[in-house]
């Protein structure tokens, strides 16, 4: 090499270095946190959307979460199972902002920290729950509940202005869709059968598009049928959304199932395919039985 394009590579180093000093001189690093927060963007760089660390809560002296940790991988369908007790609810009331645990981390994605935002902060952030109890609205159309769920995070005056804009309808036809209901768009809700009803709320979630969805126990109570048609809109929800299922349904559990965490005395006991926990002694002791 020259000593002339020796001397212009080392100009050009010294550019590239001045520019990435100048980048972060601005900023660069924080800038893009807050871009990120603003646009509702999750930060994945550490390819986790859900991370627990050490998590504790006791309630009146019992431990009812002790010494948790557990992450889940964006995309992921992840089942917990574990006995009654063992802490699952609980689990999903930390990550929601309904419990303060007395202990440990919570983020979602690298860089936000669950446990600095409230209950609705933390829905608009992206985190959708489904609790046991279908709740819609039972004296409403298909249709209507699904588009109420698109002004839940609106003011009463604007809610009451509220039109869909084209793509909205898009999107609510396309719920309607996954959920298996389009031919029941003008039911009420109070008329469809448990198992519809618990579709239809998972379609309200849907609607907000949400990242992460938390379901505890979503086929307790339902038929045969609608338990397969559930498990089917899981796998077809499984890399669009991250889900965190919560079953005591093993044929549920077996057929929706990559990674499974067995959970006890608020920890994780065993964690792998439903095979491999289901081999483990510890998990048949406390859990499966004999
Ligand atoms: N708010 C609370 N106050 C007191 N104790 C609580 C509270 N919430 C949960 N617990 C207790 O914490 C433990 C864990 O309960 P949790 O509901 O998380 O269990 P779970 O794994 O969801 O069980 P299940 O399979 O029966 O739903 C239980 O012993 C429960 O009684
Ligand atoms: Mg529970």
């Amino acid at each position: 090499m020259t000593p002339d394009l020796m001397a212009q590579g080392a100009e050009r180093y010294q550019k590239a270095l001045a520019k990435s000093a100048r980048v972060s001189d601005s900023g660069g690093r924080a800038a893009s946190y807050a871009r990120l927060h603003q646009a509702g963007d999750l930060d994945l760089a550490h390819g986790r959307i859900l991370y627990l660390e050490d998590v504790h809560v006791s309630f009146d002296g019992f431990k009812a979460i002790n010494g948790l940790s557990l992450d889940i991988a964006p995309g992921e369908l992840r089942c917990i199972i574990g006995p009654n007790g063992a802490g699952k609810t609980t689990m999903m009331d930390i990550i929601t902002g309904k419990t303060r645990p007395d202990a440990g981390r919570v983020f979602f994605g690298s860089t936000i920290n669950l446990l600095r935002h409230n209950e609705p902060e933390i829905a608009q952030l992206g985190i959708g729950r489904k609790f046991q109890k279908p709740t819609v609205f039972e004296h409403l159309t298909v249709y209507e509940n699904l588009e109420l769920a698109l002004k839940t995070h609106k003011g009463v005056a604007a809610s009451m202005l509220f039109r869909p804009d084209g793509g909205q309808r898009d999107r609510l036809e396309e719920v309607l869709h996954t959920i298996h209901l389009p031919s029941a768009v003008l039911r009420q809700a109070g008329n469809l059968s448990h198992g519809q009803k618990q579709w239809l709320e998972i379609g309200m979630l849907l609607m907000q598009e949400p990242k992460l969805l938390l379901l505890d126990e979503p086929v307790a109570g339902m038929t045969d049928h609608e338990t397969e048609r559930t498990a089917e809109l899981f796998l077809s929800l499984k890399g669009k959304h991250s889900l965190m299922v919560v079953e005591h349904d093993m044929s549920f559990i077996r057929r929706i199932s990559d990674i499974v965490t067995v959970l006890c005395d608020g920890a994780v006991l065993a964690q792998g395919s439903l095979d491999q926990v289901q081999a483990d002694e510890r998990v048949i002791e406390v859990y499966l039985g004999r």
